[in-house]
């Protein structure tokens, strides 16, 4: 049984990887590494600097709206606290009190409003069964959500600003929109709060070894004792070995790359994201974007079993599930698209006769620098309708942002089974763990010491079943959304409306 003299190694250093050794650390765990390839004390998780984790990002969703997953928006009001004493933390330090790569004037998160839009006039099921969830289990929170005409009224009196706010993105469905906006959710700033919770976590005496090869796993150590497997230990590609009592792998996308057996648990898959640069010129729209004026939005449109159907390309462009974020101090926009999510079906680095989804990003060994030109084609029309004043620059940046979805979107943390408790995978962020960075590692380490709490049924170890839908785990390599029968969006086409960068 793992106790705090024992000596743990965690692989990877994204969410998953940092709140676990915190929590862990401040639990007074004595020995913790956190490995990484990514030299995040370098590169501070910049995505645009050789990072391609999903945590390492210029911003991500902060909401607390969860349907009827009542734990989760639980989770979400206990993580919004800490976020803001860690914002307050940060406004109280000194500069030199900080790490490199935040100052001061940096907040993590951003209470700039989230709106939940949907098509058509009648509020979307998944957003009436939020606001009243809400306003069952936490009503407190409820009565900062805004989601009718009556409460149009009650926003109003608090600020004709917010009102504003729910108005901004009205144009992309003609007016013919619903939806709610929440006053007390808004964004994250994801690169700036992994370089906190890092610094965290070095505080509480976490180790790291960051970069290739020293922290890159190659493989895990499995010592073989009458036919009963046991992890001994990490090898990386440094040709070192280092032993310890437990294994933690939070690699997210990179899993089951890792753990062979968790491919049917875990799958790698790509979202779509776009970028516009506003010109420093354009303080006008600086201005519209900044997070005072202009909420992150999500906008959910038809229905997803349209999005199953095949040939793609021939159905209409109706279904529709991404959205947008405030401008970054840097001057960026950032939409999403995860109306579809693709997979890359590739040999496993360990394991003969595997194939599983593996990540691809701009800086796998096998590069790729552009999108699939199905959601391209649907963001185009969505942020083309909504926000014409920016179709004059076009997009000028892309990137395949990897989810690591499981089964039912649910985490996965727990001890992988047959390994005599020395392997544990901590992962499944099925696109919503950013929020939890402060507070996720609480519930790891109560899994860890097998302490049950609400989360132990819900994140156990599983598998897809078969004849079962999966989210899409089942599909397997001859699944219409692999990569190889895709369309992809044309980097040397500019000027066509296949072209990667054109707004039109
Ligand atoms: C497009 C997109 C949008 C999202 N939007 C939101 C949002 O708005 N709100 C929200 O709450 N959540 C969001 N999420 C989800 C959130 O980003 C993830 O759940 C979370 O960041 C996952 O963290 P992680 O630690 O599992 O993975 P990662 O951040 O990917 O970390 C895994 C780490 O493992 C390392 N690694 C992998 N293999 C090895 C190896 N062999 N050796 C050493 N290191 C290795 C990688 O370098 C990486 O740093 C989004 C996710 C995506 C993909
Ligand atoms: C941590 O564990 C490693 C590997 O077992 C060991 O070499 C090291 O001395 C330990 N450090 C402490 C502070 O206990």
């Amino acid at each position: 049984m793992v106790s705090p003299d024992s000596t743990i190694i965690i692989v990877g250093g994204g969410v998953f990887g940092l709140s676990t050794a915190l929590w862990l650390a401040r639990g007074g765990y004595k020995n913790i590494t956190v490995f990484d390839r990514c030299a995040f004390d370098k590169n501070y998780y910049n995505p645009s600097n050789g990072c391609d984790g999903a945590s390492a990002d210029i911003n991500k969703v902060f909401r607390m709206a969860y349907g009827e997953k009542l734990e989760y928006q639980a989770l979400a009001i206990e993580a919004r606290d800490i976020w803001l004493s860690w914002n307050k933390a940060i406004a109280d330090s000194t500069a030199g009190d900080l790490p490199a790569g935040l100052t001061p004037e940096d907040k993590l998160l951003y209470i700039c409003g989230s709106y939940f839009v949907a098509e058509g006039p009648k509020l979307n099921d998944f957003y009436a069964k939020s606001l009243d969830a809400m306003e069952r289990t936490a009503p407190e929170y409820r009565k900062m959500q805004f989601g009718d005409k009556e409460d149009e009224e009650r926003l109003r009196n608090i600020s004709p600003k917010w009102v504003e706010k729910y108005h901004v993105v009205d144009k992309i469905n003609d007016g013919d929109i619903n939806g709610f906006i929440d006053i007390n959710g808004g964004i994250t700033i994801a690169d700036k709060a992994c370089v906190f919770a890092r610094f965290l976590c070095v505080k509480a005496g976490v180790k790291f070894v960051l970069g290739e090869p020293q922290g890159q796993l190659e493989t895990l150590i499995i010592e073989n004792h009458d036919l009963q497997k046991k992890v001994i230990g990490i090898k990386t590609s440094d040709g070192r070995s280092h032993f310890g009592d437990l294994v933690i792998v939070a690699c997210g996308c990179w899993t089951a790359s890792v753990i062979p057996e968790a491919h049917r648990t875990v799958e790698a898959t790509a979202g779509t994201v776009m970028f516009i640069d506003i010109p420093k010129n354009r303080q006008d729209l600086w201005k519209r974007f900044h997070p005072d004026n202009y909420p992150v939005w999500s906008y959910r449109r038809g229905d997803g079993a349209e999005s199953n159907l095949w040939p793609f390309s021939d159905n209409h462009l109706s279904y529709y599930q991404g959205g947008g974020f405030p401008i970054s101090k840097e001057g960026r926009l950032k939409f999403g698209f995860r109306g579809r999510k693709f997979t890359n079906f590739q040999s496993h680095p360990t394991e003969p006769n595997l194939r599983i989804s593996t990540p691809r990003t701009k800086y796998s060994k096998d590069p790729v620098n552009t999108v699939p030109l199905y959601g391209l084609e649907r963001m185009k029309e969505v942020i083309a309708k909504g926000f014409p004043e920016l179709i004059e620059f076009g997009f000028t940046d892309s990137r395949l942002c990897w989810y690591t979805d499981s089964v039912d979107n649910d985490y996965v943390i727990d001890y992988v089974p047959g390994y005599s408790d020395s392997l544990f995978i901590c992962t499944g962020g099925s696109g919503h763990a950013f929020k939890f960075l402060p507070i996720l590692g609480r519930h790891v380490k109560n899994q860890l010491e097998r302490i049950s709490d609400k989360f132990t049924p819900v994140w156990k170890w599983r598998v897809a079943e078969e004849g079962k839908e999966n989210n899409g785990l089942s599909e397997g390599e001859r699944g219409p959304r692999e990569m190889s029968k895709i369309e992809m969006a044309d980097r040397e086409c500019p000027s066509s409306s296949i072209g990667l960068n054109q707004l039109y």
